[in-house]
């Protein structure tokens, strides 16, 4: 893979694709994981005389301006790790974007507004994408592609333009890629996967595999309440993505007994601001909602993770900002600082997980920066962002 060490960049403006969508807590970055793990490309390119534009996604804004969406916090966080300020144009690819361009000085840094502030960024239509990407491509003379939590995505900025500019991969990407190359062949068992978060429909895709490829699957988080539903429960208020609940059935069929494992007892209360109380996980009453794994299902995963000797996990049991739901997230990643597995966190939410609860993340063998894209990654699956690199 050819990274940015093999390009010239002196002098030139460089497109960096970054993956900045990061939580926010009043207008503020909650977990700055994804800003940091960006920093060491981005400061190569800037000490390497360059004129860096990034640009990146926060958040599903539906291709129309948002403020709520806007990447303000992020440029403002990322010039307090920078040490200066970094502006942020008032537009994507339009006149203020242009302007900003023309003024950079080798050695200096703008950031481009929400890429999905505009419909074509993330559009299926070819043509539509096309005509964007041509936008972003007019800014600048190359493309370094560094934003892996987005490389699984056919968007615009991170696939169509890298077929109109000399391109190269960032440290970032780089890394992951050769750290998740170690989940695609040659895995050492037992291999046990963790499945948890709120983005069910994405990973439902992943299961069939996983299934061939794992030997437990532990199954926590809202990707659970399909589960549960799909085996005859009530869920009660829980997130429930109902579409999903065939898929689930489907996927308990074609499961080996025992491998696809689910919660027994659950974390519940009638709002997210509740203490919640701890009942089975075929007794969550009408009016409440599912918001983490109970403690026996706690204590059965973890001791399903430290047994193991390969980990991925992907997705938080519950709702972990709080701490009345955090008991299941915390034991997870317990059971994986003191087990002996080659562990694999993935995902801006979990790793943002580990982070807020103090884990460091020397802790765990690679923390990824991509929840979607690593999943698909270990899959062999072929991810538009990558296989664009190889193309010249
Ligand atoms: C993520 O947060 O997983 C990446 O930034 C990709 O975002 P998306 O799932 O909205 O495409
Ligand atoms: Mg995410």
């Amino acid at each position: 893979m050819k990274t940015i060490d093999d390009l010239a960049v002196d002098g030139l403006r460089v497109l960096l694709r970054a993956d900045l969508n990061v939580p926010l807590d009043g207008g503020r970055v909650a977990d700055d994981g994804r800003i940091r793990a960006s920093l060491p490309t981005l400061t190569a390119l800037t000490d390497r005389g360059a004129r860096v534009i990034i640009c990146a996604h926060l958040g599903r804004p539906g291709g129309k301006p948002d403020p709520a969406y806007s990447l303000a916090p992020v440029a403002a966080r990322l010039g307090e790790l920078l040490g200066h300020p970094v502006e942020l144009t008032a537009d994507t690819t339009g006149s203020a974007a242009c302007a900003a361009v023309a003024a950079l000085h080798p050695g200096g840094v703008v950031m481009l507004e929400n890429l999905r502030f505009n419909a074509a960024e993330t559009s299926k239509d070819d043509a539509q994408r096309s005509h964007f990407a041509d936008q972003l491509a007019d800014l600048a003379d190359l493309y370094v592609s560094d934003g892996f939590g987005a490389v699984h995505r056919k968007h615009a900025s991170v696939y169509d333009v890298a077929l109109r500019l000399p391109h190269a991969a960032g440290y970032l990407v780089k890394a992951e890629v050769d750290a998740l190359d170690r989940l695609t062949a040659n895995i050492r068992r037992p291999y046990v996967v963790a499945l948890g978060g709120a983005k069910v429909a994405d990973k439902f895709d992943a299961f069939g595999s996983l299934i061939t490829a794992a030997d437990r699957i532990l199954v926590g988080g809202a990707m659970a309440f399909p589960f549960l539903v799909a085996r005859g429960d009530k869920v009660g208020t829980s997130l429930l993505e109902a579409s999903q609940v065939a898929a689930a059935a489907d996927l308990l069929k074609r499961a080996t007994p025992g491998q696809i494992e689910l919660p027994s007892d659950v974390v519940v209360a009638a709002e997210p601001g509740g203490s919640g109380a701890v009942v089975a996980a075929d007794a969550i009453p009408a009016d409440q909602m599912g918001l983490d794994i109970g403690p026996q299902t706690a204590a059965r995963f973890a001791a399903a993770l430290f047994a193991a000797q390969t980990v991925f996990w992907n997705g938080p049991m519950g709702m972990f900002e709080r701490k009345p739901y955090s008991g299941g997230t915390r034991a997870v990643a317990q059971a994986l600082a003191d087990g002996e597995a080659f562990t694999v966190v993935g995902g801006g939410d979990t790793g943002a997980a580990i982070r807020a609860l103090g884990f460091a993340e020397d802790t765990f063998g690679h923390v990824s920066t991509g929840g979607g894209a690593s999943l698909e990654f270990i899959q062999g699956k072929t991810l538009p962002g990558l296989a664009v690199l190889e193309q010249s």
